[in-house]
């Protein structure tokens, strides 16, 4: 049985009294892209019984909801190129505690899923767009077809999804002449959009420091094309908002090489390996998997490592983009982003 705590007594708080209650959770390291930030050309993926089930996938989110998790990010890798993802979102729909269940997608295949993905109950997708060209769209992607996800989002958007949101990475020299068409696509398509700052994360094959483009610049640029009104809005996360002025349009900027979210943390990430991170930028974790597997009918071992992490969830993450070597060599489609 799950445990029946008071709202006041999160079982998930930290050492330094922050609550958890927001978790996401990378079901396939695999994609059908290979973005330049993000992968490797060649990639080599987990072999199947070293990824978790989605049976294991769903007792893992039904023990965190028991534990007073609220909101759940479903991510990869790209979740939807999953065999039969649909059967977890059902599973996760129906979690009766659960206020929210997100979704993140590169959008290659929401022209096909959008629908049912609405049906299970999936409140939001945000979906990654960091070109409106398709030829530049392609190069980025390494593989992806523009239209497809154009697609995706116009099928998103029929389905009833609110409040969508596009993801941008800028790379200086490669897309981020784009700031402007991206917003005016944004506005025009009444969604929101984030433009995240690339993030040491993997081995990519090129030098961040010489792509990377600033928030401040983006925002610079954005504020001599659009009236922007600063938002005081806060998902606990490391996004600040401004809001379009005449338009349903908010614009966030995620600027991961900030510390000043750390403080207001509320989530824990779980890679597809079931590997517990505390914090985005370090390397503690908690193994899931074995222990799954080893009390198949028994949460209380489990229940016992996450409440063991919370301990050791560290106050603040630590990138430095003139390190040679980045604080973190994990792949983003690993831990879920
Ligand atoms: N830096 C910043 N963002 C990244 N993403 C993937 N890898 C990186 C990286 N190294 C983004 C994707 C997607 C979101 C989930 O994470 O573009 O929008
Ligand atoms: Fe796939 Fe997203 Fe990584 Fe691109 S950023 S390769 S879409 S997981």
């Amino acid at each position: 049985m799950p445990n029946k705590v008071p709202p006041t007594a999160s079982p998930l708080t930290d050492q330094f009294g922050r609550v958890v209650d927001y978790i996401r959770l990378s079901i396939t390291d695999r994609c059908d892209f290979r973005c330049t930030y993000c992968m490797a050309e060649e990639m080599t993926f987990l072999p199947r019984d070293e990824v978790l089930s989605l049976e294991e996938c769903a007792r893992l989110v039904r023990i965190f909801v028991g534990l007073g998790v609220s909101k759940v990010r479903i991510t990869g890798g790209e979740p939807l190129v999953r065999k039969n993802a649909l059967w977890l979102f059902e599973e996760i729909g129906r979690l009766e505690n659960l206020k929210e269940l997100v979704l993140t997608s590169n959008g290659s295949q929401l022209y096909k899923q959008a629908d049912n993905l609405k049906k299970a109950g999936v409140k939001r997708i945000n979906i990654s767009l960091d070109s409106l060209d398709p030829l530049r769209f392609k190069s980025i992607t390494r593989s992806g077809e523009l239209g497809q996800v154009l697609a995706g989002i116009q099928a998103a958007k029929q389905a009833g999804f609110k409040n969508i949101k596009l993801n941008s990475v800028l790379m200086r020299g490669v897309n981020d002449d784009e700031a402007v068409s991206l917003v005016k696509f944004a506005i025009d398509q009444a969604l929101d959009i984030s433009f995240i700052e690339e993030m040491p994360l993997g081995e990519v094959g090129h030098s961040r420091a010489s792509t990377f483009c600033s928030n401040e610049s983006t925002l610079k640029i954005l504020q001599a094309a659009y009236p922007l009104l600063a938002s005081t809005e806060t998902t606990g996360g490391p996004a600040r908002y401004w809001k379009v002025a005449n338009s349903q349009t908010k614009i966030g900027f995620i600027s991961p090489h900030s510390h000043n979210f750390c403080e207001h943390c509320n989530r824990v990430r779980i890679s597809c390996k079931g590997e517990l991170y505390l914090c985005l930028g370090t390397d503690d974790k908690i193994e899931l998997m074995p222990l799954l597997r080893q009390h198949p009918h028994d949460d209380q071992a489990i229940i016992a490592a996450i409440l063991a992490g919370m301990a050791i969830k560290p106050l603040g993450h630590d990138f430095d983009l003139n390190r040679s070597q980045p604080a973190v060599i994990r792949f983003m489609s690993h831990t879920g982003g």
